[in-house]
């Protein structure tokens, strides 16, 4: 069950992922050689309180933190703890918000000081198939026209598209239909329509795309252990076009003044 948005409620939706897009650049600025993954989760979970919203990951299934943290090999849902950041780390930092009766979900991974090429080129490439995916979110494409512009993105540099887990429709509830696939074929897939609003959430490793669950019971490790990425808009689907509720500007001009 699909539910469409009003207006009203696209802009309730718009609020919650603006603060998480403020909420990651918080952790953003925070991050650096010597930080812990548990110290990120504090700054996180104490930003969005104090922005008169709800950490919406805290709790969900029974997860134990505000924030998803990942560090390199980490795909996603890492735990936040004692584990210490380093240079030349990627870190994946995934956050929700809950208010007024909507949440927020979105996720950025950060590079910490000077990283290696190829994870520099990691990130901008599941980046950008992150936006090539939202372009197709527009009334009349089908889910399987995203799936497809991120696929095949990621996989022209050799990188390995995760199966095991995919976007989701966001509203009242984190996790809505429609799901939404990074792989998948063109003209595929449910019909996107005026007010749906989805996530899109590529994860994209650098080697294989196995991966491994830990036996934490949350954390995603590539099999391999090579680096992963993982992106995330919210977005909402318009007659002409891509409504992209989250605001990458946002962290990216706190990270330029840090
Ligand atoms: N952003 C994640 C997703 O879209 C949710 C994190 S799982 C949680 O599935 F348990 F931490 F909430
Ligand atoms: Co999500």
């Amino acid at each position: 069950m699909i539910y469409l948005k009003t207006d009203e409620e696209i802009e309730i939706l718009r609020e919650n992922n603006i603060l998480v897009s403020r909420a990651l650049a918080e952790v953003g600025k925070n991050i650096r050689p010597g930080i812990t993954t548990g110290e990120l989760n504090r700054i996180a979970d104490e930003f969005i309180r104090d922005n008169g919203a709800v950490p919406a990951f805290l709790g969900y299934q029974g997860y134990p933190a505000s924030a998803c943290i990942s560090v390199n090999e980490q795909v996603v849902h890492g735990i936040p703890g004692s584990r210490v950041i380093c240079e030349g780390d990627i870190v994946s930092v995934d956050l929700g918000t809950y208010m007024k009766g909507f949440v927020g979900d979105s996720a950025y991974t950060f590079a910490v000081g000077e990283v290696s090429k190829e994870a520099r080129q990691l990130l901008e490439v599941t980046k950008e198939a992150l936006r090539r995916g939202a372009a197709q979110a527009k009334a009349g494409n089908r889910i399987g026209d995203i799936s497809a512009a991120v696929q095949s993105y990621a996989e022209s540099f050799g990188y390995g598209v995760v199966r095991e887990l995919i976007g989701h429709g966001l509203g009242r509830k984190m996790h809505e239909d429609p799901e939404v696939p990074n792989y998948g074929a063109r003209g595929r897939g449910p019909l996107l329509k005026e007010g749906m609003v989805i996530c899109i959430e590529p994860m994209i490793n650098m080697g294989t795309k196995a991966v491994v669950f830990e036996k934490d019971g949350w954390t995603v490790r590539t099999k391999d252990r090579k680096p992963s990425a993982h992106f995330e808009y919210a977005v909402a689907v318009r007659r002409d076009g891509a409504d992209v509720l989250t605001d990458f500007n946002i962290i990216e001009q706190a990270l330029n003044n840090k």
